[in-house]
């Protein structure tokens, strides 16, 4: 890779294959995390891959579960590491260079917040496409790097956005020859993000997983993981999670709230044959479940972690023998404050739902 931002699989911070533990209370915690500086050049160098918590006594699986917390990464998400990546790949294959070449993608979501972060350090201009049902936080955020966001306001035959979003990208890049879509739904390039980082991290931190959970959105970290653990050979069963009314996994479509998990259109990404089990969430134990965190644990977490832990919580039956469960929590739920969190919103969706 040419730029120093490539993707960096650390160990951790004392240099062991062991996890460090933070059981001997929070002076200790302090100082284990202060003993080296981590002191980057710039702010894509920051991504945190091997931090994790661990949830005791929550599920009814008597198994260690362990959170991957993604949340610390630069621009808030796990997706800053296909964001990187996919630019990378075209770098390194003379496709585009910065100052002349133009980014463009469709979303409304995590990776238009972490695309724009990384085409702004990296010096390329940006487009996201994006459609009237973007949060007003990621509009913020993906205009404060720089970005140029495009809200579609058309509806497609299907009655939703998403095909008005690709037929104006797909015009875009046949009128401007140095305009580039990295079009996450079927770029290798964003699983490779997670055959190259995050799975490593997880399978480098603890010597034996039993279950790894993954959501399931473009479905690059779950196929970048599944193709990991296939190529090396290991014993670690990976449960996909989706949402009710998703079509990725060829169950009907229905109205979807909550942005990360599920797809109204098939990812060319998915390989079914590469997981050992699928459970399918409905929303409402999405909101149920993160706010039982929030009030149980005083963990704030994003909605595709509440889905995830809502689905482990449907599978703990066949959970018995499990020793060791890592779950990749995508985001914090400080985006989700005016969504999941807020009574309103909750309400007037799902006015049946208790939570
Ligand atoms: C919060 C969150 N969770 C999960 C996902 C799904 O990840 P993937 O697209 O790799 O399937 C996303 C994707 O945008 C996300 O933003």
């Amino acid at each position: 890779m040419k730029s120093k931002s490539k993707l960096i699989t650390h160990t951790n911070s004392l240099n062991t294959k062991t996890p460090l533990n933070f059981s001997g209370g929070f002076e200790s915690s302090q100082s284990a995390l202060m003993r080296f500086p981590l002191i980057a050049d710039n702010p894509l160098e920051l991504i945190l891959d091997k931090v994790f918590c661990r949830i005791d006594n929550f599920l009814s699986v008597k198994a260690n579960l362990f959170l991957k917390i993604e949340g610390f990464n630069p621009a808030g998400s796990i997706k800053i590491k296909p964001a990187i990546r996919m630019l990378e790949a075209l770098e390194e294959r003379g496709e585009i260079s910065p100052g002349y070449s133009h980014i463009i993608e469709s979303s409304s979501g995590n990776l238009g917040v972490a695309v724009s972060l990384a085409c702004s350090i990296k010096g390329y201009s940006f487009t996201c496409i994006s459609d009237p049902n973007i949060s007003l936080r990621n509009e913020q955020y993906i205009k404060l790097f720089g970005a140029e966001l495009v809200i579609v306001k058309n509806k497609d035959e299907n009655g939703g956005f998403l095909n008005s979003r690709i037929n104006l990208i797909k015009r875009l890049i046949e009128e401007n020859d140095h305009f580039f879509w990295l079009n996450q739904y079927a770029n290798t390039d964003n699983k490779n993000a997670h055959y190259l980082s995050t799975a490593p991290s997880i399978f480098e931190s603890f010597p034996e997983i039993d279950y790894l959970f993954v959501g399931a959105g473009t479905t690059g970290t779950l196929m970048g993981c599944a193709e990991y653990i296939r190529n090396n050979n290991l014993k670690t069963k990976i449960i996909a999670i989706d949402v009710l009314g998703s079509v990725t996994f060829d169950f009907p479509a229905s109205k979807r709230y909550i942005p990360g998990l599920g797809t109204s259109r098939k990812p060319e990404l998915v390989d079914k044959s590469l997981i050992d089990d699928l459970v399918l969430v409905k929303e409402e134990d999405t909101i149920k479940m993160c706010r039982e965190l929030l009030r149980k644990k005083a963990l704030l977490v994003g909605g595709s972690t509440g889905t995830v832990l809502a689905g482990i919580k449907a599978y703990a039956h066949k959970l018995d023998t499990a020793k060791n469960i890592v779950v990749i929590s995508p985001d914090f739920g400080d985006r989700y404050l005016d969504t999941i969190y807020d009574d309103q919103w909750v309400s007037e969706r799902f006015p049946s739902s208790r939570w």
